[in-house]
């Protein structure tokens, strides 16, 4: 039988409708602005891989959360790829009742044909693939540890391949770093259907030396295209919808902008987020998660009921009045923050 429950608003009434999970800390890539190498060096401890919350308890959160209104789940790490047996994962998330939408956001680098297939098989809808260049010396800049675009393209190609309902590209843009890949980008994707976005670089984490003079914003991305090649905004398709859309008027197709610095988007946000080893975070910046795996894992059965992991999300998700990037610019104590790797951006 259903248990599901009218959908969950937090104090500023925003329901609860997507939740993206970490399932590992650890990637393959050192991007500057998120894994910077001198930080996660040799010496830096990654999770155990005991402290991660298995498939069957990943599961038994995404149900709770789909039983209040959560329909759509996106795998991030990390690189979600990394981590052994993800299909696995993707069929039971796919299976549970209410969830619609099953997505991943990846680097692409070990998206061969192969596994693109087992991934759609097991239940995967969309992709997102980052890439911050077309040009390598650039993109071996951004990720550190000399991996090629082509290697990259040669991951969309297959995940293309294998018809998934989307592919998104995402492209971090950092002044004095990327901004000058910006047209060669948009040429590069303009008419293949895959819909490029724009992200304003974002103050996440601790470690990235984040500053405002670093970010090229969603007027100047969109003036820079164009001058190049004309676009015109399109209708967000959904509330709380992250990027802000545009098409090209030659019909080249679509590409969307991430303004979370100068165009903040809080007051529609229904994204919870849940870290590899069961923290729940209300939002990108939050310092601290809830321990949901405290609970998963309590001896006590009546403490880790399925009842009493709907009731601590409902208490979590009520009081919720994060809108962190809407009063950036207010806060004036600096205060740690969960990593964009730990957490999954
Ligand atoms: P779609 O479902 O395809 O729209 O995915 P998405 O854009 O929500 O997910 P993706 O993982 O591709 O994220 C793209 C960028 O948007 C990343 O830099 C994320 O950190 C950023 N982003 C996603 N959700 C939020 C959010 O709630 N707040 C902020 N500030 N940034 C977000
Ligand atoms: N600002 C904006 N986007 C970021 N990402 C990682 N770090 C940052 C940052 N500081 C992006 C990744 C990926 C997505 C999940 O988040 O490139 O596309
Ligand atoms: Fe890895 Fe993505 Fe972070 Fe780059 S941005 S280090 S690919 S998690
Ligand atoms: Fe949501 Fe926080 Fe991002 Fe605002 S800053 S959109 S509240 S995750």
């Amino acid at each position: 039988m259903s248990t599901q429950t009218p959908t969950l608003t937090d104090r500023l009434s925003r329901p609860i409708h997507d939740l993206r999970v970490s399932v590992t800390d650890r990637c393959n890539f050192r991007c500057v602005y998120c894994m910077p190498k001198d930080v996660f060096d040799k010496q830096y401890k990654f999770l155990p891989r005991k402290e991660l919350l298995s498939f069957e308890e990943i599961e038994r959160v995404v149900k709770a959360f789909a039983e209040q209104g959560v329909t759509k789940i996106r795998l991030t790490g990390g690189e979600p790829l990394v981590r052994t047996d993800l299909e696995h994962l993707i069929e039971k998330v796919a299976a549970v009742e209410g969830i619609r939408d099953v997505s991943l956001t990846t680097n692409a680098s070990l998206m061969t044909l192969k596994r693109a297939r087992s991934l759609k098989d097991a239940g995967l809808k969309r992709v997102n693939v980052s890439l911050d260049a077309m040009d390598d010396e650039t993109f071996m800049k951004v990720n550190d540890v000399g991996v090629s675009v082509q290697t990259v393209l040669d991951g969309i190609e297959a995940a293309a391949a294998v018809s998934f309902d989307a592919i998104k590209i995402n492209m971090v843009v950092k002044k004095g770093l990327n901004d000058h890949s910006v047209l060669p980008m948009a040429r590069f994707f303009h008419g293949t259907g895959q819909i490029l976005r724009f992200i304003e670089f974002m103050d996440v984490g601790n470690v990235n030396a984040w500053d405002l003079s670093h970010v090229l914003t969603v007027s100047q991305i969109a003036e820079l295209i164009n001058a190049e090649l004309p676009i015109e905004p399109v209708e967000a398709n959904y509330r709380g919808e992250v990027a802000k859309r545009w098409q090209y008027k030659d019909g080249g197709g679509e590409i969307g902008i991430i303004s979370s610095v100068s165009q903040p988007f809080c007051g529609d946000c229904s994204r919870a987020r849940l870290s590899a080893i069961g923290g729940l975070y209300t939002c990108l910046f939050a310092t601290d998660g809830h321990d949901l795996r405290a609970l998963l894992r309590d001896e006590d059965p009546a403490k880790s009921s399925d009842e009493a992991l709907r009731e601590k999300i409902r208490a979590i998700w009520s009081v919720r009045e994060d809108r962190y990037s809407e009063t950036r610019s207010q806060v004036s104590v600096i205060r740690p923050k969960v990593e964009m790797s730990f957490i999954g951006g």
